[in-house]
């Protein structure tokens, strides 16, 4: 982060923004998360403390460096806590109003030449930076979840994204250690477009009866060579955000494999997200975005 003079600022203590921001700290960077909740915001710092707290208990973090980690997390329960930031990440809901008047709001706030990056999944970047004083400063850039462990970061240019704010992006990328692919502003960019199908595939599988949730898993790991199983990984992501993600593709592809299945309706009215709220296609211990 030689270049970036200031700490990165992520606005939204959700998944992402807890994940991006445990990213940031064990990357070395000062980092302000910060939510309009503050019940939220707590919750933010606890997550970021019990990953790095399950870091050192499978051994892929000393205590002193968890401690160091910690040490670069502020948070703060307002914007004016953001003032000093290089850059600000934004990973707060998936709503191109809120997201714009998040834009419009940042731009009294911090300075002319901060870095201004949005993590949507599904959004036009274009439109996002619509909402910025400076929409050349805005730039996408979407972590996959969860953020800590995935590598990959897509870097999306707005029509209005500068040079300089693409430049800018590739080197916070590398800053965080992360893999950059550049993508071109399109929904659900190379990710999701490809994800969203099938996981919506795999759940129509489950509806039909051709398998349990834990053979498709253990067939799409063996048989696929992924790393996770859909099921593990939506209920990584949340049943709520993957049917908001699947509904905002379907909208702006208009194409029926992006329609979330009934499966995904019938679960969230029974309340079952997912990891966070400790049942979703598993059952979990405790309920949090890092439950077991
Ligand atoms: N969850 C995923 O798998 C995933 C992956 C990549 C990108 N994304 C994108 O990241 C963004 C966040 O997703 P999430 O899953 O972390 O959501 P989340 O619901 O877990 O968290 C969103 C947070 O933002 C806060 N918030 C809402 N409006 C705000 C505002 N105006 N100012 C400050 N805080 C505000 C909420 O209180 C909440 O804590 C979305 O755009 C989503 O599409 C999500």
């Amino acid at each position: 982060m030689a270049d970036f003079a200031g700490p990165v600022g992520v606005v939204g203590a959700g998944t992402m923004g807890t994940g991006i921001a445990i990213t940031a700290v064990r990357a070395g960077i000062p980092t302000v998360l910060t939510d309009v909740s503050e019940t939220q915001l707590r919750a933010g710092a606890d997550s970021v403390a019990a990953f790095l707290n399950k870091s050192v208990a499978r051994g892929k973090l000393t205590a002193q460096d968890r401690a160091a980690a910690l040490d670069r997390l502020t948070t703060a329960p307002t914007f004016d806590g953001l003032a000093d930031c290089a850059v600000v990440i934004e990973a707060i809901a998936e709503d191109v109003a809120a997201k714009q008047e998040l834009f419009a709001t940042l731009g009294k706030t911090v300075g002319d030449e901060v870095l201004l990056v949005t993590n949507t999944s599904t959004l036009s970047v274009t439109a996002i930076a619509a909402g910025a004083a400076r929409p050349e400063n805005v730039v996408g850039m979407h972590f996959c979840n969860p953020a800590p462990l995935m590598p990959l970061v897509e870097v999306v240019d707005g029509m209005r994204t500068s040079a300089e704010t693409h430049a800018a992006a590739l080197r916070l990328t590398a800053a965080l250690g992360k893999t950059a692919v550049v993508i071109k502003d399109t929904p659900g960019f190379i990710v999701n477009r490809l994800l969203i199908p099938f996981e919506n595939d795999c759940i129509r599988a489950l509806e039909r009866g051709v398998a349990t949730v834990a053979d498709i898993d253990r067939a799409v790991r063996f048989g696929l060579g992924y790393p996770m199983g859909p099921f593990t990984l939506l209920d990584t992501v949340g049943l709520d955000l993957h049917r908001a993600v699947s509904l905002s593709l379907y909208h702006q592809l208009r194409d029926p494999r992006f329609a979330p299945p009934p499966l995904v309706d019938r679960m969230i009215a029974a309340g079952r997200l997912g990891r966070k709220t400790g049942h979703g296609f598993y059952e979990y211990e405790s309920a949090g975005l890092f439950g077991t």
